[in-house]
């Protein structure tokens, strides 16, 4: 199995970072693809609690982390995170950082708030990391790539860069940066990140003549995407299993199989149509147990039931040879739990999500009751430790996606997961 993609179904948030890090186990090396330091994937190992943003879910001894082309890296916070990371004594000696990866720099995060601001209301709920920005660079072929700043002529490319983007700045009447001090940041920080950039493409390449394992490490999620997703109210790459192998250079015949990461209640964190969103008072019992809050931002997340729609949607997006289902034990004290089975627009019934965003804001839910199992879960490692109630949900999670689930997981840490079924995931 050379190469698996572990993709989130839903809006992000669903534990990935969880289902990579035991993935990871079985694996050469764990390859993050597109996205940038908006996303934060948490691993806890027996060494602490870790909010990944920009460093891989490779922190098994043994695993290469490695940072593809397709990645937006703001180069002071990727330093931090090393550093913080190494501070714990995790060993990043094998870490890769692709010479062809964008920067974001400190005026992308600028122009992120900046454009927040323009919209007003209409915002999109961005984390502010100037992914928006950093993409439309590199789309119109203005960005920095690290190879630009280690160059050669790097202090000229960096330089013109951040004129431009204070011409841009003053002329919306903002502070212009510092245009020496940027520089100098910038290239300080690249410099010091040297001894990890150099060819990941050849890097993966390698390991996949070699028949390792390779695991692409997705962010954001599905409905996030920027082609696909509830547009505008998405990001700006593409988080879908095509823009992990778009992003790493793996190409198609090579994957073996796609993961979709599933959370039992689907999250949202920023502005957008979400048409399962719970109750106020259901929700916020749902974040308190679940500890809905942004692993990025801190914000607290908007909580929903399963919805079969955007679930079927993602799914044929992806075509997922195998789900994880995440955070069931967040549900164990509720006595009735709902699906969406399909929405109500303007009179009909729909199975499909709208273009419009608009529209998707008018989709009433239709939803059909489950009854909870009020008992713990966390404990749970094979389908039969799970109460029949719960087991009952999984299975209709199943049949709407279409997909079988391989893992469950009911708790935060390593072990705190069912294993379901082994003959759809990389072998160890
Ligand atoms: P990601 O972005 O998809 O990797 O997910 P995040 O790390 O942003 O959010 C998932 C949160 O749920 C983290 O705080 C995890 O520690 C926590 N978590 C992961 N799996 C479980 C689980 O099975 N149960 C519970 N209660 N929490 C979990
Ligand atoms: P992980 O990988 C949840 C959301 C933001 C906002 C929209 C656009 O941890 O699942 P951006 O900063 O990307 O321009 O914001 O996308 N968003 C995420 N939501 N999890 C993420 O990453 C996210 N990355 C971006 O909240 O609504
Ligand atoms: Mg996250």
């Amino acid at each position: 199995m050379p190469a698996i993609a572990i993709v989130g179904a839903q809006w992000g948030d669903e534990a990935k970072g969880h289902v990579i890090d035991e993935l990871a186990e079985r694996s050469h090396m764990v390859v993050r693809c597109q996205g940038g330091p908006n996303a934060g994937h948490t691993v806890i190992t027996g060494a602490g609690t870790f909010r990944l943003h920009l460093v891989p879910c490779a922190l098994r001894p043994g695993v290469r982390p490695v940072i593809a082309h397709g990645v937006a890296v703001d180069p002071v916070g990727l330093l931090e995170e090393i550093e913080t990371l190494q501070a714990a004594g995790i060993d990043l000696s094998s870490l890769l950082l692709s010479e062809r990866a964008h920067l974001i720099l400190p005026y992308h995060r600028q122009l992120d708030a900046l454009e927040e601001h323009l919209l007003g209301e209409a915002q999109i709920g961005t984390t502010r990391r100037g992914i928006g920005p950093v993409y439309a660079d590199k789309a119109a072929r203005r960005g920095v790539r690290v190879c630009d700043a280690l160059s050669a002529a790097g202090r000229k490319i960096v330089r013109q860069a951040v004129q431009r983007a204070s011409r841009l700045l003053e002329f919306y009447g903002e502070p212009a940066p510092d245009v020496d001090a940027t520089v100098d940041a910038c290239l300080e920080a690249v410099e010091r990140l040297r001894p990890w950039v150099g060819d990941a493409l050849d890097a993966v390449h390698t390991a996949l003549a070699r028949g390792e394992t390779i695991l692409l490490e997705g962010a954001q999620a599905a409905l996030l995407d920027l082609d696909t997703g509830t547009y505008p109210y998405v990001t700006s790459s593409c988080t879908l299993v095509a823009g992990v192998l778009a992003g790493s250079g793996v190409p198609p015949a090579q994957l073996a199989g796609c993961v979709g990461v599933y959370k039992a209640f689907p999250t949202r964190v920023g502005s957008g149509p979400f048409p399962s969103e719970m109750e106020t008072e259901v929700g916020n019992r749902v974040r308190e147990v679940g500890q809905e809050y942004g692993a990025t931002t801190g914000r607290p997340r908007r909580c929903g039931w399963f919805d079969s729609v955007t679930a079927r949607h993602s799914a044929r997006l992806n075509g997922y040879t195998a789900l994880a289902l995440t955070k069931l034990d967040v549900f164990d004290a509720l006595p009735t739990i709902r699906i969406c089975t399909a929405y109500r627009l303007n009179g009909a019934i729909i199975d499909r999500v709208p273009a419009l965003a608009a529209d998707l804001a008018l989709c009433e839910p239709i939803y059909e009751e489950l009854p909870g199992w009020q008992r713990p879960t966390t404990h749970a490692r094979s389908l039969a430790d799970l109460p029949p109630a719960a087991r009952a949900y999984v299975e209709r999670i199943e049949q709407i996606v279409g997909v079988p689930v391989a893992r469950i997981t009911v708790g935060p840490k390593r072990d705190e997961a069912v294993v379901v079924r082994e003959d759809v995931l990389p072998p160890h």
